[in-house]
């Protein structure tokens, strides 16, 4: 069974950051952040909370859908910034949006979050008929948990919120997912501290290197000799379960972390860079949030139409990784 993603929607918040702001209280330059990552700009988040955003872009797609709330069975929120550790962002969307009879969870798959919310999306579709329409949404605001004087982190990363209302089809589809746990320790961001009676007490080594809570943490260069194996080797897995290969594919959207990644991932996989869709010069690194911000971009401008066959490839935290191809 394959799905058709009926509507998308996006938020994104007014602020914007220049690479010349960090340059304003960081030793970095305009110049050295556009040549190694490809990005000029960011959105920040101001007050809003990240399910308000997450609401905004998921009451665009479920407009443009055309559907009742009502009929949505199914609410999955793939996110790495929640502002709760619980109630889940999904419950808060449920009730918000006026979603009344639905399953609501969220999903941690770091940026691979969008692409492994698409594929639980639709493995829920096939096996329970109760539910007509899927509502994904990824909704990020990294800049609460970015070290503002980690000057290889910070200037990568953005704010902004997507959805995607999704139905089933009989169109193509195949996927990939994956996860290296032996890479944790390269990429995190603590949730919670112990107790200060209990760690006065004694101590435990966790192997993850000393950082505040809620601090992301990135060994850069590690994650990204993961990133240019992994964006090339979840695609192909996909792609051979359904035996097509690049050549197939219209376009492919990746996380936008790096545009060197994606220009050597390209250069692996012997695909122009003309057939990716690259966004990150103008939104940074938005985690889950960067597949979707980027594909409904370019559905809005008109460059992906419907009937073409997306890549959808996501990395991140975890280490994680997968793929979802699909017919938009
Ligand atoms: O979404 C999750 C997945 N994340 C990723 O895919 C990120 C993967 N990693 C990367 O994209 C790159 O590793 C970074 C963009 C984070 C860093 O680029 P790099 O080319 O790997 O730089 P580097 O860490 O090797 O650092 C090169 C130099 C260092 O100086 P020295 O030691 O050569 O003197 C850094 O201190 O660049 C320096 N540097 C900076 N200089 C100016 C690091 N950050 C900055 C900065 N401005 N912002």
């Amino acid at each position: 069974m394959g799905i058709n993603l009926l509507a998308m929607g996006s938020y994104f918040p007014e602020r914007i950051m220049t690479n010349d702001d960090y340059a304003g209280f960081l030793d970095t330059s305009d110049e050295w952040i556009r040549t190694r990552t490809g990005i000029d700009s960011r959105h920040m988040a101001g007050w809003e909370p990240v399910w308000y955003m997450g609401k905004k872009a998921a009451e665009m797609a479920i407009e443009r859908a055309g559907i009742s709330p009502k009929d949505i069975g199914l609410v999955i929120v793939s996110t790495v910034t929640s502002d709760f550790v619980t109630p889940s962002i999904a419950s808060v969307l449920q009730y918000e949006l006026g979603i009344e009879n639905a399953a609501a969870f969220d999903l941690n798959a770091a940026c691979s979050g969008f692409v492994y919310s698409v594929d639980t999306a639709r493995r829920f579709l096939e096996t329970d008929e109760n539910i007509k329409y899927a509502l994904v949404v990824s909704a990020e605001a990294l800049s609460r948990i970015i070290d503002f004087e980690d000057r290889s982190t910070c200037i990568l990363f953005g704010d902004g919120a997507a959805a995607t209302v999704i139905e089933r089809s009989d169109k193509m589809y195949s996927s990939f997912l994956n996860s290296d746990g032996s890479g944790a320790r390269k990429l995190f961001a603590k949730n919670c501290q112990v107790a200060p009676i209990v760690k006065a007490e004694s101590d435990f080594d966790d192997g993850f290197p000393e950082k505040p809570v809620h601090k992301l943490y990135q060994d850069g260069r590690e994650v990204y000799k993961f990133a240019v194996k992994a964006l090339p080797a979840a695609f192909s897995a996909a792609a051979e379960k359904i035996g097509i290969t690049g050549e197939d594919i219209d376009w492919f959207v990746p996380h936008q972390a790096n545009v060197r990644i994606i220009e050597t991932a390209a250069k692996n996989l012997k695909i122009g860079m003309d057939k990716f869709i690259v966004t990150l010069d103008h939104h940074g690194n938005t985690s889950s949030a960067s597949i979707p911000l980027a594909l409904n971009e370019a559905i809005e401008k008109g460059i992906v139409k419907r009937g073409q066959k997306l890549a959808l490839v996501g990395f991140g935290a975890g280490l994680s990784y997968g793929s979802v191809i699909l017919e938009y």
